[in-house]
């Protein structure tokens, strides 16, 4: 096309309008400083969408007009990240945070180290890719190595600059500079305020939709979107705290440095974060945000203490996902008081009676609670919780909220004390309580609630992973005899006529789930064993079992004790799978999936291999370098395994002070017996350094 006059005039005046708009979102959304009113600053953007309607060819995913999100994805993609994203080890006192300063300290042999203290945001990690300036990736943490493509919806956060440069927000005429590199990753978190998230949750009130449960949660959901327009209206912002790779360019030398260069490129930084070198000032830091925290418009769940210099950081290393050169000091758990106004019991996939608490809506640590777990009969008979009291609820991060116990004071007269009912709220069979367990069970495998709980466990996340299939359309399809288990959701293609049509299902849903179904078939093995809810079996056995049998067969016909042989793998769970195995109607089901074309072998990946490949080790006791946890994940990241208990095919027992039973145990098979610096010198041997 030839370039009119008027087009290049516009395509100058488009570009400009952008650099402006930038600068003044920077100002606005990042350094929360204003130059001009939002008048001046909408008829920027006005002209800016006059010039784009007139020539939609100037339109770039990257212009501000674009934040109101661009068109729906079908599914996010998957990102690889260069380096994994790591997590964190907790200190839950100011003790533990000694013990973690102590560790390092020996570690590089120095106590006069910097730290820097920053403000754990709760809300979910990203890491940013720029190229030459722009933003091309943003992807979630996911297991560490992989995570989601989420770019579409994080271009819609007005804080989250679509181009950076050298000077960043310094200026608006900004010409990029030497200190860019050409690719480089930033990490950190994005979150939702919790002044959004209470007007989101009160406008989903007034529509009808379910609630938030958090100000995370609210989070999560909106950046996981399949339509970005709806995350562009969600109140998302997020603060940058490491920069996870660059190909050249920026050196630092400490995390401040660090801190400083991702500001001065237009990124945002949390304002609270403090430098220091005594510990003590580090634990005062902590301690002081305890009560803090409440006056900041954003959750935050502790705060995260890192070593300053980026050579000690490297000379400390990780173990296993967690850096030792940082530690996060959790805070303790929030409480509030409300009134409980029922206990209701629900039905497991096991048949387990869960009682739970129905709440007068509270606000606990910066969400709105209304539920909270009440174990078992037992529990709740301890503790006196009774109907009508005022009773203490307990929230810690983002575990599910407890009751504490009752406000005596407040006990109104004519409360009674709890019993579980004695039939099934759902099929009214007579309920059980095995000798020496909490928890009564329903009998009754054929009950409608199990079996849809059972359903719902079968499409969830961690098993089958069908979406589209959640409470509400599991119980129908089991209500209106569509299936009876998981394995009949493969029958459901040859009933696409049928089922279109029930309860508000369009066409283009049912074959939305109808694909998912599908695809489903394809599910790694351990997926399938998880999937078919067998007790004890969650996703780590599973996937131990799935390498070990490498198929469903193989498993299906061994024994408890073939089965407990495995590291990490008891009796226990060794007979719960032969009593799964031996039913005939579970065979029937894992039939059914076969005849369905479902995979029921492990495609056999090369196993982690390593200095410490075939041997299998069992930790105890406590250890003084380091914790018992990360020697386990030092063992495991050489190839070696990790057993639970001592048994014949433990080769080595590393056992620390107090060590228990264990020690006992494998003297009395003549398994050899480690100490910590016994266990060093085998490492030291075998070319691993601590
Ligand atoms: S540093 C070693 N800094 O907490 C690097 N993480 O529990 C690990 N988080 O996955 C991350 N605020 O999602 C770091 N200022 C902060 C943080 C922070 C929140 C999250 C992050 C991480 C998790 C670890």
């Amino acid at each position: 096309m030839k370039e009119t006059a008027d087009y290049q005039h516009a395509k100058l005046r488009v570009e400009e309008l952008r650099s402006q708009i930038a600068y003044h979102d920077h100002r606005y959304f990042v350094l929360d400083s204003p130059e001009i009113s939002d008048a001046e600053y909408d008829q920027l953007m006005v002209a800016l969408r006059a010039l784009e309607e007139r020539h939609p060819e100037l339109i770039t995913p990257d212009s501000p007009t674009q934040r109101v999100g661009g068109a729906p994805v079908e599914t996010f993609g998957i990102v690889e990240h260069r380096h994994p994203l790591l997590s964190l080890s907790n200190a839950f006192s100011a003790e533990q945070l000694r013990a973690w300063h102590a560790r390092a300290s020996r570690l590089i042999e120095r106590t006069d180290f910097a730290m820097v203290c920053e403000p754990k945001i709760d809300g979910l990690a990203c890491a940013l890719v720029y190229e030459d300036g722009a933003l091309v990736t943003a992807a979630t943490r996911g297991d560490g190595m992989r995570g989601e493509n989420i770019t579409v919806n994080v271009r819609t956060i007005r804080s989250v600059p679509a181009n950076v440069s050298a000077q960043g927000g310094k200026s608006s005429k900004s010409k990029g500079a030497s200190s860019l590199p050409v690719r480089f990753e930033v990490r950190g978190e994005i979150y939702m305020t919790k002044s959004g998230f209470e007007r989101v949750n009160a406008e989903r009130g007034e529509a009808g939709d379910p609630l938030f449960a958090s100000p995370r949660n609210s989070a999560a959901g909106s950046v996981r979107q399949k339509d970005p327009r709806i995350t562009a209206g969600r109140p998302l912002d997020a603060f940058w705290y490491q920069l996870g790779w660059s190909d050249d360019g920026v050196a630092p030398r400490t995390h401040w440095e660090v801190l400083s260069w991702l500001r001065d490129i237009g990124l945002k930084v949390n304002p609270n974060i403090k430098r220091f070198t005594s510990l003590d000032e580090v634990i005062a830091f902590c301690e002081g945000w305890v009560e803090k925290r409440e006056s900041l418009d954003y959750e935050i769940d502790g705060i995260v203490i890192k070593v300053d210099d980026l050579g000690l950081q490297r000379q400390m290393g990780a173990v296993g996902r967690e850096p030792r050169w940082a530690i996060a000091y959790k805070f303790p758990p929030t409480q509030a008081t409300t009134l409980l106004r029922h206990i209701a019991v629900n039905v497991g996939r096991t048949g387990t009676l869960n009682p739970f608490a129905i709440l007068e809506p509270v606000h606990v640590g910066g969400a709105t609670v209304q539920m909270a777990t009440l174990h078992n009969e037992d529990d709740i008979r301890r503790k006196d919780i009774r109907v009508g009291d005022t009773v203490i609820v307990q929230r810690a991060g983002d575990v599910i909220p407890q009751v504490v116990g009752p406000v005596l004071s407040k006990r109104p007269s004519g409360t009674r004390r709890f019993s579980m009912p004695k039939r099934c709220p759902s099929c009214k069979t007579e309920v059980v309580r095995n000798e020496g367990e909490a928890a009564y069970y329903c009998p009754n495998r054929q009950c409608p609630e199990q079996r849809t709980r059972l359903l719902e466990h079968f499409v969830g996340r961690g098993a089958m992973d069908i979406e589209g299939i959640g409470e509400q359309l599991a119980r129908l399809l089991m209500s209106r005899g569509f299936v009876k288990d998981g394995a009949d959701l493969y029958t459901l293609r040859d009933r696409r006529e049928e089922l279109i049509g029930i309860e508000r299902l369009g066409a283009k849903s049912v074959d939305n789930v109808l694909a998912n179904i599908e695809a489903s078939k394809k599910r790694p093995l351990a997926r399938v064993l998880v999937a078919l809810g067998i007790r004890h079996v969650g996703g780590e056995v599973a996937t131990a079992l799935a390498q070990q049998f490498g198929g469903i067969d193989a498993l299906m016909s061994a024994t408890p004790e073939q089965i407990a042989e495995l590291p990490g793998v008891g009796l226990v769970i060794g007979e719960s799978v032969a009593e799964f195995s031996s039913r005939p109607e579970n065979r029937d089901m894992v039939e059914r999936m076969r005849a369905a074309g479902v995979n029921l072998v492990e495609e056999r990946g090369p196993a982690r291999e390593g200095p410490l490949s075939g041997l299998t080790f069992v930790v105890t006791g406590r250890l003084e370098r380091l914790s018992r946890n990360e020697a386990e994940s030092l063992i495991k990241a050489h190839g070696g395994a990790i057993g639970s208990s001592v048994t014949k095919k433990t080769d080595y027992l590393v056992a620390g002070a107090d060590p228990g039973s264990k020690l006992a145990k494998a003297e009395s098979l003549g398994t050899h017996v480690l100490d910590e610096a016994a266990f060093a010198s085998l490492l030291a041997e075998r070319g691993i350094s601590v």
